[in-house]
């Protein structure tokens, strides 16, 4: 899959939200490496908490149906602005994909190239329970 074309299933997503309360829809879209590809969009709740950000429901569908191996991540804003994966979701994607690479796709199609290791440095993990 092209990066155009994970951009485009991210921003796809973004008509998927249910943003009532924030009125900020975020889309994307996660590759694994077998090609196959999860999507997600925020869901809002009314009690706020339950609410979950796009990326993790798209690692979250992934990985109920079997898969962990993730080698990169599209989000879609629908601002100029890029939106950055927040904190909860830079630790769900460590868990699994400390290797990822992190494209940020904006209102206008531009996009914006990172890693997980640029979003999440010194980052906490599994191996940190087992260290000495
Ligand atoms: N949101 C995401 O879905 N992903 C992010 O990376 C940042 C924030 C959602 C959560 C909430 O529904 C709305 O954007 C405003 O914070």
């Amino acid at each position: 899959m092209t990066k155009q074309e994970l951009c485009r299933r991210a921003r796809d997503m973004l008509s998927r939200s249910y943003s009532p309360y924030s009125h900020f829809p975020v889309g994307a879209a996660i590759e694994c490496a077998d090609g196959s590809v999860y999507t997600g969009c925020n869901i809002e709740n009314a009690a706020y908490g339950p609410s979950i950000c796009a990326e993790r429901v798209a690692v979250f569908k992934a990985v109920s149906e079997g898969k962990r191996d993730f080698v990169r991540i599209a989000v879609a804003g629908a601002t100029k602005a890029f939106c950055a994966p927040c904190g909860v979701c830079r630790q769900v994607l460590q868990e699994f994909a400390p290797e990822l690479e992190v494209i940020l796709v904006n209102c206008d199609g531009e996009t914006l190239e990172l890693t997980q290791k640029d979003l999440l440095p010194y980052s906490f993990g599994s191996e940190n329970l087992s260290a000495e």
